[in-house]
């Protein structure tokens, strides 16, 4: 069995080349498999497993990826600091297709998904105030800056249930709170990291206006696609800069937030 891997990506498959020496291999949870293969291998001189979020050839759509198991595997590896870049919609005239944008906050807008460990015979309520890593955030918005994105240090991501897009309505809602990017995979990715101790960085790429805020037809799939395709050698690079700036002593309090909690079972 594989241990001591330092850092988890869970990302488009346009990132497996992310890796050298990589080595793929197959790994079973209490959850069911991963949404693939897992490969393993190396960004400089740190340890990376990365699994593609929705699997090789786009198979899981957003409301079926099997998040439970995907953040369990990354734990079972020894990883404790995971990267999640992501496609989203902007809420904001004037964020634009090509921003990234590093959340601070979460809504989530989802319906039905396994989103807790601590289902039954247990009282596990883990902190989720803040849902990201404050020092994973902060690596991610200094490298990208370095780097020369337009980078956008904080705002809210609504997660909605998919696999549709918003109405205009419920577009122009979401604007309207004050929330800035509109995606459909960060929830319960997020706080299945935490309910795991571990630390979580979204790294959202603007792909599109949502229908709400611009007039037109709307956001459609294709668009969503082929932005993040023309963009991903772009975004490949930037997560593997991130990754290798990561801190792995890790001071912040997603690691101790299960400290003093009595857990139905041992953390993998
Ligand atoms: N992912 C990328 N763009 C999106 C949008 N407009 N709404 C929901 N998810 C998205």
């Amino acid at each position: 069995m594989v241990n001591g891997v330092e850092i988890g990506i869970i990302g488009g498959s346009g990132l497996y080349s992310l890796l050298d020496d990589a080595e793929e291999i197959d790994l079973a949870t209490p959850y069911g498999p991963p949404s693939d293969k897992i490969a393993l291998g190396r960004i400089g001189d740190r340890s990376v497993a990365f699994i593609p979020r929705h699997g090789r050839g786009h198979v899981h759509p957003p409301h079926r990826i099997p998040y439970r198991a995907n953040l369990w595997a990354l734990r079972s590896l020894g990883v404790r600091q995971v990267l999640a870049p992501n496609a989203v919609g902007s809420l904001r005239p004037e964020l634009g297709p090509g921003a990234l944008v590093i959340p601070d906050q979460l809504v989530d807008r989802t319906s039905g998904r396994p989103q807790t460990y601590y289902d039954t015979g247990c009282a596990v309520h883990v902190s989720f105030a803040d849902p990201y890593c404050p020092a994973g955030r902060a690596t991610a918005v200094a490298t990208a800056r370095e780097a020369g994105w337009n980078t956008v240090d904080g705002g809210t991501l609504v997660v909605i249930e998919g696999p549709r897009f918003s109405t205009r309505a419920e577009s122009r809602w979401f604007s309207a709170a004050g929330w800035s990017i509109i995606g459909m995979t960060g929830h319960p990715e997020a706080v299945l990291a935490r309910e795991l101790a571990l630390c979580y960085t979204s790294m959202s790429l603007v792909t599109d206006h949502d229908a709400g805020v611009e007039a037109g037809e709307g956001v459609t799939h294709e668009e969503v696609l082929a932005f993040f395709a023309a963009n991903v050698e772009r975004m490949r690079a930037l997560v593997g800069s991130v990754a290798e700036a990561l801190p792995i002593e890790r001071d912040c309090a997603c690691g101790k937030v299960l400290d003093g909690v009595k857990l139905p079972f041992e953390l993998p």
